[in-house]
C-alpha cells in the first residue's frame, strides 16, 4: 500500500495552504481533491481579505486570527510569486463601508471606535470625501467607514499559488481522486480509502469544505459545517469603476485587476446547488446599481456560485480530534477562507508538528468545543 506523512483531505485553499505550510517546514503531505483544484468555494471566492469589514463589531477570537492572517499577506505574496510565478493578485487599496440612512451612522461610527479600541485603522469619511475618492458613487451618501488595510487577492491564483509552491517543496497532489472513510485502528488513523485505493498515512487532515461534516460524522463526530450558497458576477469596463472595494446593504462590489469588477454574493443557506439563478443575479444587480449606478454600461463578464462551509458558532473548526490520534480538522471558514488559510496553514502544520510559533490561541476554534448560538 502506498504510504505518507500527512493525507490531506480537499484541494481548497485551506488544504492547499496547509500543504504548503507543512512543505516549509519539511513534512511531506499527498492533496486528494475529488474535482479539480480549487473547483469548489475556492474557486468562486471575491477574494477580500476582510480581517475589519466582515467582523462589524466583533473583536473576539475570529477577528485576532483574521488580523493575524491579513498581516501574513504582503510576504506571503512575494515568497509564493518567487516559488511559483503566480502572481496572487494582491491589492491593498482599502474598503469602504457606504452609509446612505442616517439611522446607521451611530453604528457605524461606534464600529470605528471599536476598531481603533482594538489597535487597528478606520477612519469616517465625510459625504464630500467620499465623491472625492470614489467619483462614481451615487450621491446622498451620508459618509462612510474607510479601511485602508482590507485589500484582496484574486482567489483562485491564492489557491493555485499555495499548490503549485507546496508542490516546488516535496508534495504532492492528486485530483479526482474522492476519499470514501477514513482507515483507524485503536483510536489512531491509519490512512484513508479512495476511490484510487487505500493510502496509508500518520495523519490525516480533514479540509473538505462544506462537506467536511460527512466524513467526520463516520467518526460519530458532528462538525455542524452547513453549506451555505453564494452568487456572483463581474462585469469588464473601459474605465475603472472604483478605487477601494465597497461594501453597502445588500452587496459588494471589488475592483479586480484588468478592470474586471465582482459584484457579489447571494447568502443562500442550505444548498448544495451550484446553479446560478436569475433571482440571485437580479438581487445583486439592483444593490449594485443603488451604490454605483454606472455599473448598468460595463460589460458583462460571467456569473458563477460557490458554497460556503458555516458552523453555528461561525467560528472555524482547528486543531486534533480530541480521541482519535493523527486525525486534525481545518474547516468552517465560511466567508473568509481566502482570508484566514495563512494562518491556517500556519496553525495546522504547527498541530501536525507538535510546536506553537504564531502566537494567535488555537483554543476557541477546537473542534469538540462547546457551541454557544
Ligand atoms: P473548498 O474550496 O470548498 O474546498 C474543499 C474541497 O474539498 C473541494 O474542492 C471539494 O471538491 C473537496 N472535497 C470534498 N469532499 C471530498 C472528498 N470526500 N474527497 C476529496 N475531496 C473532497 N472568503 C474570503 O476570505 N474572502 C472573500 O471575499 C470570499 N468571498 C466569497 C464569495 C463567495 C461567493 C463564496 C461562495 C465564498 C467566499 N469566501 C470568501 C469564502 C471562501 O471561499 C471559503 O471560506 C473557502 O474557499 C473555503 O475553503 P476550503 O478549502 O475549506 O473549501
Ligand atoms: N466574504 C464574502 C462572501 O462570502 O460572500
Amino acid at each position: 500500500m502506498e504510504r505518507y506523512d500527512v493525507v490531506i483531505v480537499g484541494g481548497g485553499v485551506i488544504g492547499s495552504a496547509i500543504a504548503y505550510f507543512l512543505a516549509k517546514l519539511g513534512r511531506k503531505a499527498l492533496i486528494l481533491e475529488r474535482e479539480r483544484m480549487a473547483s469548489q468555494a475556492s474557486g468562486a471566492a471575491a477574494g477580500m481579505l476582510g480581517a475589519q469589514i466582515e467582523m462589524g463589531l466583533d473583536t473576539g477570537p475570529l477577528f485576532q486570527l483574521a488580523r493575524f492572517s491579513r498581516s501574513l499577506f504582503p510576504e506571503l505574496s512575494t515568497e509564493l510569486r518567487e516559488l511559483s510565478g503566480v502572481d496572487i493578485g494582491l491589492t491593498q487599496k482599502g474598503t469602504l463601508r457606504t452609509v446612505y440612512r442616517d439611522t446607521e451612522v451611530a453604528h457605524f461610527q461606534d464600529m470605528i471606535k471599536r476598531q481603533h479600541e482594538a489597535g487597528e485603522k478606520a477612519e469616517w469619511l465625510t459625504a464630500g470625501e467620499l465623491a472625492a475618492r470614489e467619483p462614481n458613487l451615487r450621491e446622498g451618501a451620508y459618509g462612510a467607514v474607510y479601511i485602508p488595510q482590507d485589500g484582496h487577492v484574486v482567489a483562485p491564483e491564492l489557491t493555485k499559488a499555495f499548490a503549485l509552491s507546496a508542490v516546488r517543496l516535496g508534495a504532492e497532489i492528486r485530483e479526482f481522486v474522492e476519499v470514501s472513510s477514513l482507515m483507524l485502528k485503536d483510536y489512531q488513523v491509519q490512512g484513508v480509502l479512495t476511490s484510487a485505493g487505500p493510502i496509508s498515512c500518520n495523519h490525516v487532515i480533514l479540509c473538505a469544505g462544506a462537506w467536511s461534516g460527512r466524513l467526520a460524522a463516520q467518526l460519530g463526530f458532528n462538525l455542524g459545517v452547513y453549506p451555505v450558497k453564494g452568487e456572483c458576477f463581474s462585469v469588464v469596463s473601459a474605465r475603472p469603476l472604483l478605487t477601494s472595494t465597497v461594501f453597502s446593504d445588500d452587496c459588494y462590489i471589488v475592483p479586480k485587476p484588468g478592470l474586471r469588477t465582482i459584484i457579489g454574493a447571494t447568502v443562500k443557506p442550505g444548498s448544495f446547488n451550484r446553479q446560478v439563478t436569475l433571482a440571485g443575479i437580479d438581487q445583486l444587480l439592483q444593490s449594485a446599481k443603488q451604490v454605483l449606478p454606472s455599473i448598468v454600461d460595463a460589460e458583462w463578464e460571467k456569473a458563477w456560485a460557490g458554497i460556503r462551509p458555516q458552523t453555528a458558532d461561525g467560528l472555524p473548526y482547528l486543531g486534533a480530534h480530541p480521541d482519535w490520534q493523527g486525525l486534525t480538522f481545518a474547516t468552517g471558514h465560511y466567508r473568509n477562507g481566502i482570508l484566514l488559510s495563512p494562518a491556517t496553514g500556519m496553525m495546522i502544520a504547527d498541530v501536525v508538528n507538535g510546536v506553537a510559533t504564531t502566537g494567535v490561541d488555537i483554543h476557541p476554534f477546537a473542534p469538540n468545543r462547546t457551541v454557544q448560538v
